[in-house]
């Protein structure tokens, strides 16, 4: 694989995959095909060899550009996406863009031009929510909110069309991703950004919904096992083998900053909140593939990263994001 087509490539864990790609394989060029949405930031990849890194500025849900980008690409991996579940909760439209008819285009114009691989970036919350043990690949998907449905309809679609136009098609369903550059959204960089300033923590229901955290060069190894070493028309789970409930990474995130319990604030729960996620990676080890984070030294090095690199978070904390706050957590 010589010319590697990564969409989504500027947010967090498309661009920790164009750093991984550009570092651990010399003859590896990335085209970084990326929309830049309020989630897409360029600093993400500042610094990367840009000899052998092009960036285009592209919507996957516009087919002419789609095609043209992918045009003389041996793969594409499809990070892009809407990913924000209360976003999606808020409003659902550019999700089915996106996740539903951006990924149709990026299979159709595979299907042109003959890609040797797709590799589309999946979730565990297609499965939905587990009350004990972990999903298999085998098991049927639930999504439950309408971002894991759109996930889950973009899943559907490429599979169909490895059966139907024998289109190389390898998914992976990936487990909550945590590690530098995550926009300050979700709950672990929210919390440790919040934390730092000395504001509030927002705690949904009881804090006891159960998270499988993964860190984010963990994700990009298992999306590379899967991209090189998988068979066309098979998914893979990537787990983190590593369960939380939020309340407990809550009251470390307090540690690792030197904070009060006081921070915390419950609020109502997310509408239709999947409590637990739990995955089985048997599969994807069987290729060869282990997470090599341990959970202690990988949050305390994430935290640390947050403290150091406020040029980074404090101005996407502004604007766009300030609205989206209010909008999300007054009155609430
Ligand atoms: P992110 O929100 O940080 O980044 C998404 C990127 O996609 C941004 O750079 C954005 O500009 C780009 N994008 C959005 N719409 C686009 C469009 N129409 N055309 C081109 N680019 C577009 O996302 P993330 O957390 O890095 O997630 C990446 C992928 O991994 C997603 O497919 C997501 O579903 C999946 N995933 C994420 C997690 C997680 O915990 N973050 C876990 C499992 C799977
Ligand atoms: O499981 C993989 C998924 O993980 C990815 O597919 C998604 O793209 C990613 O956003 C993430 O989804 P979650 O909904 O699990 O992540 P989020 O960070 O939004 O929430 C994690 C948990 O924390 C969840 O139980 C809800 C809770 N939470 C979240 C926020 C934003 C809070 O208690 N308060 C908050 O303010």
């Amino acid at each position: 694989m010589k010319r590697i087509m990564v969409t989504g490539g500027a947010g967090f864990i498309g661009s920790a995959f164009v750093r991984y790609q550009l570092r651990t394989y010399p003859d590896v060029h990335i085209v970084n095909f990326d929309k830049l949405t309020y989630a897409g930031n360029l600093n993400n990849v500042k610094g990367v060899d840009e000899t052998r890194h092009t960036f285009v500025r592209g919507d996957i849900a516009d087919a002419e550009a789609v095609m043209s980008a992918m045009k003389d690409c041996d793969a594409v991996v499809n990070f892009a996406a809407e990913t924000h579940v209360d976003r999606s909760i808020m409003a659902a439209a550019d999700f089915i863009d996106t996740d539903v008819r951006g990924v149709h285009n990026i299979v159709e114009a595979a299907k042109a031009l003959g890609t040797k691989r797709v590799l589309l970036v999946s979730t565990d919350e297609v499965y939905g929510s587990i009350a004990k043990g972990s999903f298999k690949e085998t098991d049927p998907m639930g999504p439950r909110n309408p971002y894991s449905a759109s996930k889950a309809g973009g899943e559907l679609l490429a599979m169909a069309y490895f059966h139907t136009h024998n289109v190389p098609v390898i998914i992976t369903r990936g487990s909550n991703t945590y590690g530098p550059y995550q926009y300050p959204e979700k709950v672990l960089p929210l919390f440790v950004t919040n934390a730092i300033d000395n504001q509030p923590l927002p705690l949904y229901g009881d804090g006891k919904n159960v998270r499988d955290w993964l860190y984010v060069d963990d994700h990009c190894t298992g999306i590379d096992c899967a991209l090189r070493h998988g068979e066309p028309g098979q998914i893979y789970n990537v787990a983190g083998e590593n369960e939380r409930e939020n309340i407990v990474l809550t009251r470390r995130i307090l540690e690792l900053t030197g904070r009060g319990k006081e921070l915390i604030k419950p609020i109502t729960d997310r509408p239709g909140h999947d409590r637990r996620y739990s995955i089985d990676a048997s599969k994807l080890k069987a290729l060869g593939w282990r997470a090599a984070m341990e959970w202690d030294t990988g949050i305390a090095s994430t935290v640390r990263w947050y403290k150091e690199n406020e040029w980074w978070w404090r101005p996407i904390k502004t604007g766009e994001f300030l609205e989206y706050y209010k909008r999300q957590y007054d009155n609430r």
